[in-house]
């Protein structure tokens, strides 16, 4: 069953409203008040809802987390059953930083559909659509570069591959530069790296690499909606995480898990910019109104679009 189009509207105003709030610590070097911000708006917003909706992907379990903690259920229990995945403030460097691309960020889909990432990494690869067995996380870079040049038409020195700058990417990135591969570093902020992929006006050709499991999630909800290719793994390296993932019913811990296996059925999801950034403006505030920009995007609607919104600031 489709996701009525009539709760579009009021989850652009969780988004927008958790950003104003936000939008409050730009620049205050403070990432954990920047994130409480929007965490206390988007609960107190995602309350007033008309729905049952389960947080699968939040701030952490109840003892990390007391509010927007996975498996809390938020709305008025007077309608349908959600999955609900939340990210508050996705670049939290950026927002305490006044740096660009700081989003707020909420994925929903019908109940039992969006999967229950668990706080550890993923590596990730993305691009647009592509044909079937074309890209894949286990072949060689070498191959993947070369698959996507032919299926693009595109020389291998036209192509962009965005990765988040870490040492851990060193091979990668060495191996791309050796390609001649153009390569778009990132500090932070995956979730939009990810979604680089979904235009080609962004000029990024395939995003890859190590980051969030839970930002994987969100990165693959709206790809979905462009009919975009994800694939992710997620990464157990230390006896926490993989009692914590056992605790979650995650037999293989090895799996490499398709995009439909990671969001099935009708989502709404919904970024929208604290910061200035390529995606979406921040932020906007003008005497007692405040503007923010949206990306949402409905995939039984096949929508995706730039919604921007203009509100009264309450006092
Ligand atoms: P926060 O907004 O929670 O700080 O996350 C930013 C981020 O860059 C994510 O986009 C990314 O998935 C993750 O951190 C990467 O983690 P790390 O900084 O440990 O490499």
């Amino acid at each position: 069953m489709a996701i009525d189009k009539k709760f579009i509207d009021q989850f652009i105003n969780v988004t927008s409203r958790a950003a104003y709030a936000s939008s409050f610590f730009i620049g205050k070097k403070d990432k954990i008040a920047a994130d409480k911000a929007s965490v206390d708006s988007m609960r107190a917003e995602l309350n007033k809802i008309n729905m049952t909706g389960e947080v699968v992907i939040g701030e952490g379990s109840l003892d990390e987390a007391p509010m927007l903690y996975t498996g809390e259920i938020l709305g008025t229990k007077n309608g349908p059953d959600f999955d609900i995945a939340v990210d508050p403030v996705e670049g939290t460097n950026f927002v305490a930083n006044n740096l660009p691309g700081g989003l707020t960020v909420l994925a929903i889909a019908e109940k039992g559909n969006l999967f229950n990432a668990p706080e550890t990494y993923m590596n990730k690869i993305a691009t647009g659509k592509i044909e079937k067995g074309l890209i894949d996380l286990d072949y060689p870079l070498k191959k993947n570069i070369k698959n996507l040049s032919e299926f693009k038409n595109k020389d291998i020195s036209s192509l962009t591959v965005c990765i988040l700058n870490r040492s851990r990417h060193k091979k990668i990135i060495d191996e791309l530069n050796d390609l001649n591969v153009n390569v778009k570093l990132i500090s932070d902020g995956d979730v939009l790296g990810a979604l680089y992929v979904s235009d080609p006006k962004y000029n990024v050709d395939m995003f890859m690499g190590i980051g969030g499991g839970p930002e994987g999630v969100l990165a693959a909800s709206a790809l979905d909606s462009f009919g975009c290719f994800f694939q992710g793994r997620f990464i157990f390296d230390n006896d926490d995480n993989i009692k914590r993932a056992k605790l979650m019913g995650i037999k293989d811990l090895k799996r490499k898990y398709e995009l439909s296996d990671i969001v099935t059925g009708d989502s709404i999801f919904c970024a929208t910019g604290i910061t200035s950034g390529d995606l979406v403006k921040g932020v906007n505030k003008k005497g007692d109104k405040f503007i923010t920009e949206t990306l949402v995007t409905h995939k039984s609607t096949k929508s995706n679009k730039i919604l921007i919104k203009e509100d009264t600031i309450k006092t």
